[in-house]
């Protein structure tokens, strides 16, 4: 899909804001992330994290799930706000899989500057997804 300068914007400002609300009292390592529905909402998340470490939850994740549990499953462009432009996770991108592999991913720093922009198929290659439980 062709995002615009000013979609990319305000995504990535959605995710900057929300990152503001981050619990990371042990890795104090805030991350926002914010995901926009193909019918044009935005759900954001935040990372939460746990004094028993495992069961830390990551922005994405949060974000995503936040989408899913109000009827929304299908997402067109997803954006993670780190302070170093750092990307999804392992476990982030498989979940982002499981709702469709042209979802788009933008990576932004603190300040909101774009990083990197790809596809979730380009993060997650050869990725496992429904149709293999067909
Ligand atoms: N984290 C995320 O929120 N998303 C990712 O994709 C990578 C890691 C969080 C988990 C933990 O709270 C902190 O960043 C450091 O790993």
């Amino acid at each position: 899909m062709n995002l615009t300068n000013d979609e990319r914007r305000t995504l990535i400002q959605a995710a900057v804001e929300i990152r503001k609300r981050a619990y990371v009292p042990y890795s104090n390592y805030p991350v926002g992330a914010a995901v926009r529905t193909k019918t044009g909402k935005i759900y954001t998340g935040v990372n939460v994290e746990n004094a028993a470490y495992p069961h830390t939850m990551c922005a994405e994740r949060v974000a995503i799930f936040k989408a899913v549990s109000e009827g929304e499953t299908e997402f067109d462009v997803v954006a993670v706000v780190t302070n170093n432009g750092g990307s999804p996770c392992g476990g982030c991108r498989q979940v982002m899989a499981e709702f469709g592999l042209d979802t788009i991913v933008l990576i932004a720093d603190g300040s909101g500057n774009l990083k990197k922009e790809m596809s979730v198929a380009e993060l997650l290659p050869e990725a496992f997804t429904p149709k293999h439980l067909q």
